[in-house]
C-alpha cells in the first residue's frame, strides 16, 4: 500500500435543509423526481457518522434556502491548509442558478480565518468549479469543459504557485472530475478514462502509479464519488470487482447509499468539501505551469 493521503480528514458539509431539484442542469435532475426531506436528512447524517467513524471531523455550514444544490459543498470553493493557515480558490459556477452559493462560502471561509480568492478576480469571468480539482502528488489536477474553463488552469496555477494538470472533460454525466478520479493514497486513485478525451485520458493514466481503472458502466454508479479517510473509503455505491480490488490493497470500504442525492446529480465526494488539503509549493520546478492536452 502507498502512503494514506495526507489530507482527507476534516470537511465541510452543509446541512440538507432546502435539498430540491428546481431547474435541471446536469442529466441526473429531474424536475418530476424531487427528493424526500427525511431521506435526505437521513443519507446526509449517515455519511457524516461514517466520516467520523473513519477518524475524519466534520464542519457544518446551514443551506441557504435560495440554493437548493449548495448540498453539494465540494463546489463551494477548493480549501487548502497552506504554509500560513487557511486558504480557499472559491468556485465561480458554471451556471447563474449556484452563484449566490459563493458569497456564503466567502462569508464562512473569511470567518474561519482563510486567505479568499476568487477566481478570475480581475474580471476574466473563468468558470471554475472545485469538483474538478484535486491535490495530487504535490500538483493540482484539474478538469475542464463541461463546468471549468480551461482559462481557469491558468488562474490556478499562478494564484496557488503549483503546476496544474488540465484534463479535458467529454462525458456528460461525468460533468466534474469527481465523478472520474478518485484519489486513494500516495499511488493509486480510483479513474475512469472514458470521461475523459484520449488524450487527457493517457496524461491521467501516466500521473497515476497504480490506477484502479473503471468502466464507464462503473463510474456511472458514482463510485468514484467517495471520500477516503485514512485507510477507508467511503462510497455511494462498489460494484463487486471495484471492492475487491480495493480491499486486497488494504482498504476498508464502506457503503453509505445516497439514491436522494444521486437525484441531484452528486454523492458523497461532491457533499464533503476537505478543508485540509496541502500542495507541494516547495516544489522547484511546475510552479505555476499549465500542462494540457
Ligand atoms: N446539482 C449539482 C450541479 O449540477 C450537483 C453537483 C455535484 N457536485 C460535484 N462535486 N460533482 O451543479
Amino acid at each position: 500500500m502507498g502512503q494514506t493521503l495526507d489530507w482527507g480528514k476534516r470537511y465541510l458539509m452543509v446541512a440538507p435543509d432546502h435539498f430540491r431539484v428546481d431547474y435541471e442542469i446536469n442529466p441526473f435532475m429531474h424536475l418530476a423526481d424531487q427528493p424526500d426531506p427525511a431521506a435526505t436528512r437521513a443519507e446526509w447524517d449517515a455519511i457524516a457518522a461514517a466520516i467520523t467513524a473513519a477518524g475524519g471531523e466534520v464542519e457544518v455550514l446551514p443551506q441557504r434556502a435560495d440554493a437548493p444544490d449548495m448540498v453539494y459543498a465540494m463546489n463551494l470553493g477548493f480549501a487548502l491548509e497552506g504554509p500560513v493557515g487557511p486558504e480557499v480558490v472559491l468556485s465561480h459556477m458554471r451556471f447563474p442558478q449556484r452563484r449566490m452559493e459563493t458569497e456564503t462560502a466567502e462569508a464562512w471561509f473569511g470567518e474561519h480565518g482563510a486567505t479568499v480568492r476568487r477566481i478570475g478576480a480581475q474580471g476574466v469571468g473563468a468558470h471554475f468549479e472545485a469538483g474538478d480539482a484535486f491535490a495530487w502528488r504535490g500538483d493540482l489536477v484539474v478538469g475542464y469543459g463541461p463546468r471549468t474553463d480551461r482559462l481557469a488552469l491558468k488562474h490556478l496555477a499562478i494564484d496557488l504557485d503549483v503546476r496544474v494538470h488540465g484534463l479535458h472533460t467529454v462525458h456528460p454525466g461525468m460533468y466534474h472530475l469527481d465523478l472520474a478520479f478518485c484519489p486513494l493514497d500516495s499511488e493509486r486513485a480510483l479513474v475512469c478514462p472514458s470521461a475523459l478525451d484520449e488524450n487527457s485520458a493517457s496524461r491521467l493514466l501516466d500521473l497515476v502509479p497504480e490506477p484502479l481503472v473503471l468502466s464507464e458502466a462503473e463510474a456511472m454508479t458514482f463510485c468514484a464519488n467517495s471520500v477516503v479517510v485514512g485507510s477507508t473509503v467511503i462510497m455511494p455505491a462498489c460494484p463487486d470487482r471495484v471492492r475487491a480490488r480495493l480491499e486486497a490493497w488494504g482498504f476498508e470500504v464502506v457503503v453509505v447509499p445516497v439514491p436522494e442525492f444521486v437525484k441531484g446529480g452528486g454523492a458523497i465526494r461532491c457533499l464533503t468539501n476537505p478543508l485540509d488539503v496541502t500542495l507541494g509549493r516547495d516544489l522547484v520546478t511546475g510552479r505555476g505551469q499549465v500542462l494540457v492536452g
